[in-house]
């Protein structure tokens, strides 16, 4: 049995009232999880909508509680550290996250960074250590894969693409992959949102196309 997280970040509906308003990203995530559930239906599931209910951001009291001692902390860090601590567990389960989530501005959502900031924990998600010199942060955390699925409104942000330079979504969340453990990362990728044309209407179909295959590639792996 395998453990498969997905969060989804986009703060648009899978469903609303006017499909024109319907998240894109939601909608490959969906097709990826129908068809892993159909060829793994005993796996576990965790799902997390961060974009209709966002994490916190953290603070100072945040900071100060993760670098007291477990055994040191007085009840009131132990609370401020509640929904980190269930959000890193579901992590640390979990043999393959799905993240989906819309460009904003260039970068990820406001609330998939507050999600990465809650579960970034010293000495559970990394450890740090200045012996090691300059390379003090180590993973402690291993062998996930990662399937990223994306959209966005304009194009060409992949490899050799006319906005590459300007993405700053799947290149940062393939970074910080690293400190979950991620050790496989896929992406699917959605573009022309804002164009409405016939690109984005292949674009979709492509990664819908891609999202079942890949599920079924991955449902396959032992
Ligand atoms: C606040 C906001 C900021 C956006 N910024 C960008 C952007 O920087 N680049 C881009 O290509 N598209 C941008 N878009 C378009 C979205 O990426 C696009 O609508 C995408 O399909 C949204 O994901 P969803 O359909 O899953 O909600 C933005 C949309 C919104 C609402």
């Amino acid at each position: 049995m395998r453990a498969l997280l997905h969060i989804d970040a986009s703060v648009r509906k899978a469903t609303n009232p006017n499909p024109d308003h319907n998240s894109i990203s939601k909608r490959i995530a969906i097709q990826f999880i129908e068809k892993w559930k159909s060829l793994r239906h005993t796996d576990k599931y965790i799902y997390r909508d961060i974009g209709l209910t966002p994490p916190a951001f953290i603070d100072q009291d945040w900071i100060g509680a993760v670098f007291t001692p477990e055994d040191s902390q007085s009840p009131e860090q132990r609370e401020k550290l509640a929904l980190s601590d269930q959000l890193f567990d579901e992590l640390a389960q979990a043999d393959i996250i799905l993240i989906s989530t819309p460009m904003y501005n260039y970068g990820m959502p406001a609330p998939l960074k507050a999600w990465f900031d809650q579960v970034m924990r010293i000495n559970k998600t990394f450890s740090f250590d200045l012996a090691r010199g300059d390379h003090p942060i180590e993973p402690l955390l291993s062998g996930k894969t990662l399937v990223l699925v994306t959209s966005c409104g304009e194009f060409g942000f992949g490899a050799g693409g006319e906005r590459e330079h300007m993405n700053h979504l799947g290149p940062h969340i393939k970074t910080l992959g690293k400190y979950l453990g991620i050790e496989s990362f896929y992406e699917i990728t959605s573009e022309y949102q804002e164009f409405g044309d016939e690109r984005h209407r292949k674009s979709v179909a492509d990664a819908l196309k891609h999202a079942d295959l890949l599920a079924t590639e991955l449902a396959n792996q032992e």
